[in-house]
């Protein structure tokens, strides 16, 4: 026979009579005396093994009127027709019982437990097939964003996650002693992206980045997955709105055709393939609307309340989930973004952007500076010390074409696509400031 398990999905009626070897959990166990219904959950679906009496050794037949749930469970049996929700149900021949301890630290199958709890016993939560249906439609986005790049000429690129470098600003970098150095984890792969750019000219690259954040909050995690491209050659941010619009619409369209059943498991609505091009707000336009809806901005920064508010104006405006942001000002960027004239005023705007979705920041992306002289003037502009720069600045000397970028949080991606209430139902084992374990 062989040795590798069926899912539940590659079992069907029509197998009548065949020997197979399933596997899954044990969810329910439905015992009516001289038979016993056992449903097995596994990856891909539920199955049904009936044990009679007299058919299965007594010794088994006892030990499965006492088997706890959740239980794991290696069947090899016979596929027959039945009337069951299935079509059909597994005779088994022969069983073996990975026990589990009783009670259950958590409810996996009411989805009544909140959700810490259930982030502290992950492996059984994600037993249940509606909350395993978030990661499997996190697989996809990255699966359908991977086939985009590499169907449009980037090259995959791994840059180190420590670092001497503090990319995005000193105020939430995490520290780490390296062998009696100071290091930092990388807040993003910002300025190794760059340097590649600098080279292979259409980069991306997907991995975690990390930020000492503080605050609480329902969409900020220590650590989350950031999906960046860089693209050389470009003279202003509109081929990088033009990326971020096939990228999200292939993303949307994937998983219309292939994630359906992830939908349907959470009774979520599948996503509407948004059209191009999609609105473009200015920050300046954004403030104006703001100020009108007496929305304050906190310091220069558009606070989450204002997203949204935004987000639901061009949803009535357009009909759309997705819509940009640009020209932020100087002020809220950070050093490396390419300002529209060479001024220190703090309110000059730079050619950057924000992709909302569904009234949140997803993205952020701008060209950047690559022209010697003036990115050293900036770092100087925002306080920071050149020389710690080092060999990315060192970069800068040899032909740096120019060029800009953007970084997408999938996990908030996924968190948006899904309505999920907290982008920790978006992550495996999220890490907050709270939470390093497990
Ligand atoms: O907006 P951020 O900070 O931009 C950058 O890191 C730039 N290097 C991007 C670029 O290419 N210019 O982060 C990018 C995205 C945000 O839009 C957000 O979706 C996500 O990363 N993000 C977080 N997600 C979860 N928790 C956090 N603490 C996050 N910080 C940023
Ligand atoms: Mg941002």
């Amino acid at each position: 026979m062989n040795k590798i398990k069926f899912f539940a999905n590659e079992i069907s009626p029509d197998m009548e009579g065949q020997h197979v070897r399933v596997a899954g959990w044990i969810k329910s166990v439905r015992d009516l005396g001289k038979i016993v219904f056992v449903i097995l959950t596994d990856r891909e679906g539920e199955l049904q093994i009936t044990f009679k009496k007299g058919v299965v050794s007594d010794e088994l037949f006892s030990k499965i009127k006492k088997v706890n749930l959740l239980s794991a469970m290696i069947v090899e049996g016979v596929v027959k027709k039945a009337k069951t929700k299935y079509g059909y149900e597994i005779i088994p021949e022969k069983v073996e019982i990975i026990p589990a301890e009783a009670p259950l630290p958590i409810d996996v199958f009411s989805g009544k437990t909140e959700l810490s709890k259930r982030i502290n016993f992950r492996t059984l939560d994600v037993r249940n097939r509606n909350i395993a249906a978030i990661f499997r439609l996190k697989s996809l986005i990255i699966k359908a964003a991977r086939d985009w790049f590499y169907q449009n000429g980037f090259v995959e690129i791994n840059t180190p996650v420590i670092g001497l470098y503090v990319a995005e600003g000193g105020a939430n970098v995490f520290e780490v002693d390296y062998f009696g150095r100071k290091a930092y984890l990388r807040q993003s792969p910002q300025l190794y992206k760059q340097l590649m750019a600098g080279a292979f000219e259409k980069v991306f690259e997907l991995g975690p980045a990390f930020r000492a954040e503080q605050s609480y909050t329902i969409r900020h995690l220590t650590e989350f997955l950031s999906l960046d491209a860089e693209i050389a050659w470009i003279d202003d941010i509109d081929p990088l709105l033009d990326v971020l619009e096939k990228l999200m619409i292939h993303i949307v369209k994937t998983v219309r055709n292939e994630g359906k059943i992830y939908f349907e498991l959470l009774e979520k609505e599948l996503p509407q393939i948004p059209d191009r091009p999609f609105p473009v707000m200015s920050y300046e336009e954004a403030v104006r609307i703001l100020k009108a809806a007496k929305i304050p901005l906190e310091g220069k920064e558009i606070p989450h309340i204002g997203e949204k508010y935004l987000g639901d104006y061009i949803k009535k405006k357009y009909d759309t989930e997705f819509f940009f942001i640009t020209d932020f000002p100087w002020e809220i960027r950070p050093f490396y973004t390419m300002k529209y004239e060479d001024s220190p005023n703090p309110s000059t705007p730079t050619k950057s952007m924000d992709l909302l979705y569904k009234g949140m920041e997803i993205a952020t992306g701008s060209q950047r500076e690559h022209r010697f002289n003036l990115l050293v003037k900036q770092m100087r502009e925002k306080g920071l010390t050149p020389e710690k720069f080092g060999y990315y600045l060192e970069a800068f000397k040899y032909g740096m074409p120019p060029h800009g970028g953007f970084g997408i949080g999938v996990d908030r991606l996924v968190m948006q696509m899904l309505d999920l209430s907290n982008i920790r139902e978006a992550v495996l084992f999220p890490r907050d400031p709270e939470r390093l374990e497990p």
